[in-house]
């Protein structure tokens, strides 16, 4: 084996041992963050009338967590949107409806950030695209604002 080979290699097997026991170390208090894409379907609760939506997590990690993760401080474990007390709500309250209600809802919840954004993103396009300045600039991929672009059809 020549030198240089012996020498990558020994910096290979520094780099596994070191990484190991970083992960080892700090085990406990890391975040686990899910990556690819997330299955977001309705609660048992609800008799569901659209098809579950595949929401590609890490296709929006250029976005900060607290985008949408809104209430985290940024050290505690990220909580479901759906926990207690959040965007728990089933369904729209028929009486005694109160503000803040409808964001309770977790349909509204979900589609007024998950499409809202969509489509800011698409009208700031349109905007650019009927001025000179999209010569310049690439528009700003988005994703889907239309039923069947979150919801496929069975
Ligand atoms: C950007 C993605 C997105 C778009 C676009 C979208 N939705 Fe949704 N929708 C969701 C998510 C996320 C949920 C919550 C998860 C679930 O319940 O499937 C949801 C939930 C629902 C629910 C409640 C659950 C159910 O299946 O009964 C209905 C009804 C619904 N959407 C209908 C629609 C309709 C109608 C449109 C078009 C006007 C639409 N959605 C567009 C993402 C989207
Ligand atoms: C565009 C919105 C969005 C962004 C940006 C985002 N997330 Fe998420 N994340 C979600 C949604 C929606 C879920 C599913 C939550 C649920 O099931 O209730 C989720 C789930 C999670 C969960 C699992 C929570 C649970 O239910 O146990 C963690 C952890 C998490 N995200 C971490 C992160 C981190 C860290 C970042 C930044 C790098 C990030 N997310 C950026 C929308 C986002
Ligand atoms: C703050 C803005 C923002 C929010 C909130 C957001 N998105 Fe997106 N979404 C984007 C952008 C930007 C893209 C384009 C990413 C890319 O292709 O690089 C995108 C892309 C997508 C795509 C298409 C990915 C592909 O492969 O083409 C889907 C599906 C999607 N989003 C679903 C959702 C759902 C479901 C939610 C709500 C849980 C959500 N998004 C919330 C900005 C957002």
């Amino acid at each position: 084996m020549h030198k240089i080979q012996l020498v990558v290699l020994s910096v290979v097997v520094m780099m596994a041992v070191g990484i190991g026991w970083v992960v080892a170390d700090e085990a406990d208090d890391t975040l686990c963050i899910p990556m690819g894409t997330l299955i977001l379907e309705a609660p048992d609760a609800v008799e569901a009338q659209r098809a579950e939506v595949e929401f590609p997590h890490s296709a929006h990690f250029d976005f900060n967590c607290k985008t949408c993760h809104h209430t985290w401080d940024g050290e505690s474990p990220i909580l479901s949107c759906s926990t207690s007390e959040c965007h728990d709500l089933t369904e729209v309250p028929k009486e005694g409806f109160e503000a803040g209600d409808a964001v309770r809802y977790y349909k509204s919840a979900y589609h007024s950030a998950c499409i809202g954004c969509h489509k800011e993103i698409k009208t700031r396009n349109k905007a650019l695209e009927n001025s000179m300045a999209s010569l310049k600039t690439d528009l700003q991929r988005t994703g889907p604002t239309g039923c069947t672009g979150c919801h496929p059809k069975d």
